[in-house]
């Protein structure tokens, strides 16, 4: 790279911080500087600038305008959380930690309280860590977008997995110091402060935390941070939340949110263990040391380049086509792959069928709450060899993941079977350095498959691989599914053009997006949307007066609402034309590109 195009990165680098850069917004909703162009990039190009917005998590801290995952004053408030989960530890009698957050932020509460009660198991202590996720279990694996939006469902399902309980640490997760349902638990817990200590997770600087009104409540989100902050003084109430820079695909907190969510909530509760059970002190050296070696697993995928620049392109080319990606996974990745899968209907208004997850051992490896969901979610090996492998074939992609700890053999058994109906089989694995367990497998599995990604970690392994593989495999997956997705033209810029309108969040997020492409005002733009969430080309006295929820009930069952609006907007058509235009031209990016010339 020559001088002039690294200080010309480097400045879209930190672009985002200038106060004068899209100042109306939060980091988490604003555009990435770095990733303007990605709708007409290369697979491998894109990769690349995925891999700088990751980047952008552990941007020092030297001049910048927000605090960052390592600033000092973030680190302090981590040793405190920990040392709180380490006195929990200790004397888990009556007590819980509970971890919560809507889509992405619920999946990571989720997999994180999974990993720590195993964790427990193992040393035959009992679980002391509960998640929540808004809309129950059918969440972690679908969009579940309006519970989102409601904060007494957040307060009593918060009530209901703490009762009869003295003494609750809880962990709010709001990527967006946003969501409604996060709000009102937080509320409870700073109405309740002898039983609960309240603690947030999220990436935005507490200014910027959202202060819309929330129906039927006295308090908004940034009401209930500015009363967290007074308490945090007396540290009877902690918030953590650096800016990580915004989102590759602007709004998309899976990515870069959901990847810094876990590595804090990681990083806290793995020192907490490490304090209670093998005496090791809180020390701000150990969480320094933690948290770097995420930032080494960053540069992990970028030794790949190459390989995943493939990988992507062998995505993108079966989605372009209507065909599958379909993950299988196993242990924690399989989660991840579950997780990365089903983040793509409401991320990228994917079909369902469109990439899907599979783990082994299905429901009997994930242990949720609420156990098996019912047919409309099928997750095991055994219901893809059932359901989806007889009508795969080479236009369909399959990706195996696992580490050298899983069992190779059963690995091997399942890339047989699917090589009989697709050659587009792929793999990517982990394994540390000098292992050499299973090699023979291992080279059997690669003879079947058209692409491996073999990602060598240094031995000796250290007690935190684990994690490491996770959060590689989450960078990597996000990139896949994102830049498969990008290639399918899904993409204008980097917005997500069709998005869903199911919570308020959202349709917030489409109002500004139709004013920001057509440049035209609030209020026309929202009329706009209006006709396209309810079909009409006028919009009605009756329609304007109703609440945003019922528009984004309204929303659920409609389709392309943005684009439609967007084609409306710019032409001044009306919704009959705007939907024959797009049935003409179905690559949402080509028909806002062709309305726009
Ligand atoms: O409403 C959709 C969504 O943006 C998800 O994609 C996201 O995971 C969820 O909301 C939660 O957002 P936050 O963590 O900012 O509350």
């Amino acid at each position: 790279m020559s001088g002039s195009e690294w200080t010309c990165r480097l400045s879209s680098m930190h672009e985002w911080e200038s106060p004068y850069y899209e100042p109306s917004l939060p980091v988490s909703e604003k555009s990435n500087p770095l990733t303007r162009d990605i709708d007409r990039a290369s697979s491998g190009c894109i990769v690349r600038m995925l891999q700088a917005c990751d980047s952008q998590m552990f941007l020092e801290e030297a001049g910048a305008t927000y605090q960052r995952l390592m600033s000092d004053e973030v680190v302090e408030t981590l040793m405190e959380v920990a040392k709180k989960v380490e006195l929990i530890l200790k004397d888990p009698r009556d007590s819980l930690v509970v971890l919560s957050g809507c889509g992405t932020s619920g999946r990571l509460a989720f997999l994180v309280t999974s990993a720590f009660n195993r964790a427990l198991k193992e040393l035959n202590q009992s679980p002391v860590y509960s998640y929540i996720i808004a809309g129950g279990d059918k969440a972690l694996f679908s969009s579940q977008e309006a519970p989102e939006d409601d904060p007494k469902l957040g307060m009593l399902s918060l009530k209901e997995v703490c009762e009869g309980k003295k003494r609750v640490f809880f962990v709010g997760i709001s990527c967006g110091l946003s969501a409604p349902f996060v709000a009102g638990q937080l509320d409870l817990c700073l109405q309740n402060p002898e039983v609960y200590t309240p603690v947030l997770v999220g990436f935005n600087p507490t200014h910027q935390a959202r202060d819309e009104p929330i129906p039927g409540c006295s308090f908004t989100f940034r009401s209930v941070v500015q009363r967290m902050e007074e308490l945090a003084k007396s540290k009877k109430a902690f918030l953590i939340n650096p800016a990580v820079g915004p989102e590759a695909i602007s709004g998309s907190s899976r990515m870069k949110g959901g990847s810094a969510t876990k590595i804090l909530l990681e990083v806290v509760l793995y020192a907490a263990h490490a304090a209670a059970f093998t005496h090791t002190p809180i020390t701000q050296q150990g969480i320094l040391q933690h948290m770097r070696a995420y930032e080494k697993t960053l540069e992990i995928p970028c030794a790949h380049n190459e390989g995943m620049a493939a990988l992507l392109e062998a995505a993108g080319k079966s989605l372009q086509r209507g065909r599958r990606v379909c993950y299988l996974g196993w242990g924690a990745l399989g989660v991840l792959g579950l997780i990365d899968a089903s983040e793509c209907v409401p991320t990228f208004g994917a079909d369902y069928e469109d990439v899907r997850g599979f783990i082994s051992g299905g429901y009997n490896e994930l242990k949720n709450n609420e156990g098996p969901l019912g047919p409309d979610f099928r997750i095991s090996h055994e219901d893809f060899l059932h359901l989806v492998l007889p009508s795969l074939d080479d236009h369909d992609m399959v990706l195996l993941i696992y580490t050298q700890t899983d069992d190779v053999g059963d690995v091997e058994k399942l890339a047989r079977r699917v090589r009989e109906k697709t050659s587009n089989l792929h793999a990517v694995y982990h394994r540390v350095d000098g292992d050499t367990a299973a090699t023979v497998q291992q080279d059997d599995i690669n003879k079947l498959c058209l692409s491996s990604l073999r990602i060598t970690w240094p031995s000796p392994a250290s007690g935190l691989l684990q994690m490491q593989w996770e959060l590689c495999t989450k960078l990597f997956l996000n990139a896949l599914s994102t830049g498969a997705h990008v290639l399918k033209g899904k993409i204008y810029q980097n917005h997500m053009m069709d998005l869903q309108v199911t919570n308020s969040k959202l349709y917030c997020r489409a109002t500004r997006l139709l004013q920001k492409l057509s440049g035209c005002p609030e209020s026309k733009c929202e009329e706009a949307l209006l006709k396209a969430v309810y079909k009409v080309d006028n919009v009605t006295v009756e329609i304007t007066s109703s609440d945003i929820s019922t528009h984004t009930h309204t929303a659920r069952t409609r389709t392309k609402v943005v684009p439609l609006a967007l084609v409306c907007l710019l032409t001044g058509c009306s919704l009959a034309e705007a939907e024959l235009r797009l049935e003409q031209q179905p690559i949402v990016r080509d028909a806002v590109e062709a309305c726009l010339s």
